[in-house]
């Protein structure tokens, strides 16, 4: 039920939030799981830790701020030294598909900057082959027919994303599209065959971009390192 996974996704995020340490730089991750991450955290500097985090999408950031979390801006920082994230889709290899809220790009960059990258899910994330999931993918607005076109060429069906019977418009003043293609056999190859689009700026497959996902299931936490 929603409640029992709102539970496991909670779970999950605080047992991710015991894993950071006083004057870490912390990436805060986008969407539910993430919230309950950074309710967690907001509880430990109460608790008198001491952290700056980096938001990885603008909700994030005043969510953050609403909860006195004391930030750093995303484009001017070096180094992270851990990033709490959720995720749509998990394989056994740690790959993912991101970007159901529309932020992959920004949590991209801040995975990218971490030393330790965590991801947390409730069971329902976990499956043998990425790919029920549609990828999303942020495009550029002025090259949409273009690249809309060459996910065709690549064997995907792709769907702009709207919310409210408008586009949905990302952070970055893009678009989404939510490319089916199918099962991925190779996420490696399809992800650096996305890259290679010009008008794409991120797509939502993050490939060696967790160190650790941290799954909460009705019997408890199981956890799967690199
Ligand atoms: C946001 O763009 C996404 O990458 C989220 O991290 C992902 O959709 C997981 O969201 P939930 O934790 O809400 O399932």
């Amino acid at each position: 039920t929603l409640n029992n996974r709102n539970l496991a996704k909670q779970l999950a995020a605080q047992e991710a939030v015991k894993l950071v340490k006083n004057n870490d730089i912390v990436g805060l991750g986008t969407g539910s799981t993430a919230r309950f991450a950074l309710m967690a955290l907001a509880e430990r500097l109460k608790e008198g830790l001491q952290i700056r985090g980096v938001p990885s999408s603008l909700a994030t950031e005043a969510q953050a701020k609403a909860l006195g979390i004391p930030l750093l801006p995303l484009g001017e920082v070096a180094q992270i030294d851990i990033s709490i994230d959720g995720a749509d889709e998990f394989n056994e290899e740690l790959q993912l598909i991101k970007g159901g809220g529309g932020a992959l790009f920004r949590e991209k960059i801040v995975a990218s900057l971490s030393k330790n990258r965590v991801v947390v899910v409730d069971s329902s994330k976990k499956v043998a082959q990425l790919g029920a999931f549609k990828v999303p993918v942020e495009l550029v607005p002025v090259a949409c027919r273009y690249v809309l076109d060459q996910f065709e060429a690549l064997g995907g069906q792709a769907q702009l994303r709207y919310k409210n019977d408008a586009l949905f418009i990302t952070d970055n003043q893009n678009y989404i599209a939510d490319v089916d293609f199918g099962l991925i056999a190779n996420p490696e190859e399809l992800a650096i065959q996305l890259n290679q689009i010009e008008g794409v700026l991120a797509h939502g497959l993050f490939i060696g971009l967790a160190t650790k996902v941290i799954m909460a299931t009705g019997e408890g936490l199981l956890v799967f390192e690199q």
